[in-house]
């Protein structure tokens, strides 16, 4: 498995604030420097998001999912779906079923995405070992936003919301030719806490979806007629509702191998009941718990 190389600690600010903006660490890729150029290029192969309820085009998009297992950092491909969030969470497109397209197959096995989400999910400062050692659903999201001539466009039409999620990592992959979009975080009842510009490759914040809430200002072109546009990685994380995690994934395996049978309690369970258990053994409670994030980058680009 390779892995990025040990990133710089961060500290508590995500635990404490709900979120924390990280400088761009493209440098700190190590052995997976070289894997970067073909990871943010799959951005430039993004189908139009035609679930856009002001029949907007200035964004495109495509979907993927895992489960993740943080005790033994395994990421688990799933198999495609919808995304629909509720009119609660997404009052821009939520109610809608979006049937986005699907992640490309070398975005699916790339390794800087799977290193980014074994990651990013330790840095998130969960300090108890049994919440951390919980399967999650990751969605994966790749989306660009183009501006036209005169004409700003939206990041986040829905304004400052959450998403409904657990945690969520922003990576800025690229922008070019492109005033605003600043990235918002506010806190519940709507007050601003910060803002902050992401303007180098891996520029991030990491979010407590529950604690926070986030947007993006308008962006506008600068120089006409050229390519204006923001890409993003979204990373969504979420406790995997067992069941229906297993279910998925002994499907999956028994495409590979007619044997392959799975039960995340580690054992066969008779006659398919009884409840999950997914235990972190104390000693590799050890081994992660000194990863998590203590340094985080203060204040903000503006
Ligand atoms: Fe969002």
């Amino acid at each position: 498995m390779t892995e990025l190389i040990q990133l710089e600690p961060i500290d508590t600010q995500i635990a404490e604030a709900g979120y924390c903006f990280v400088e761009g660490w493209a440098h700190m890729l190590g052995g997976l420097a070289s894997t970067w150029q073909s990871l943010a290029e799959s951005w430039n192969r993004l189908p139009r998001d035609n679930f856009m309820p002001d029949g907007g085009a200035y964004r495109r998009r495509r979907f993927g999912r895992f489960a993740f297992f943080p005790d033994r950092s395994q990421l688990i491909r799933l198999g495609h779906s919808t995304f629909t969030q509720s009119t609660e969470i997404n009052t821009f497109a939520g109610g809608i079923e979006r049937n986005f397209d699907p992640l490309e197959e070398n975005t699916f096995v790339h390794p800087l995405l799977h290193a980014l989400v074994r990651s990013d999910f330790l840095r998130f400062g969960i300090d108890d070992c049994e919440l951390m050692a919980k399967p999650r659903e990751v969605k994966v999201h790749q989306i660009r936003i183009e501006a036209t001539n005169g004409n700003p466009e939206t990041p986040t039409p829905e304004g400052i919301h959450s998403d409904g999620h657990e945690f969520i990592a922003i990576h800025l992959i690229n922008r070019e030719n492109l005033s605003g979009g600043k990235s918002i975080i506010c806190d519940i009842e709507g007050h601003v806490l910060e803002t902050g510009l992401l303007t180098q490759p891996l520029d991030s914040i990491y979010i407590n979806d529950r604690k926070v809430m986030h947007g993006v200002s308008p962006v506008k072109r600068i120089v006409e007629n050229a390519p204006a546009r923001r890409d993003v990685l979204l990373i969504d994380f979420d406790i995997a509702k067992l069941r229906r995690l297993e279910s998925e994934l002994n499907k999956a395996l028994r495409v590979e191998s007619a044997d392959a049978v799975l039960h995340l309690d580690g054992r066969r369970r008779a006659n398919g009941l009884g409840a999950p258990r997914f235990r972190l053994s104390e000693d590799r409670c050890q081994q992660i718990v000194p990863l998590l994030p203590r340094k985080c980058r203060q204040g903000s680009d503006g």
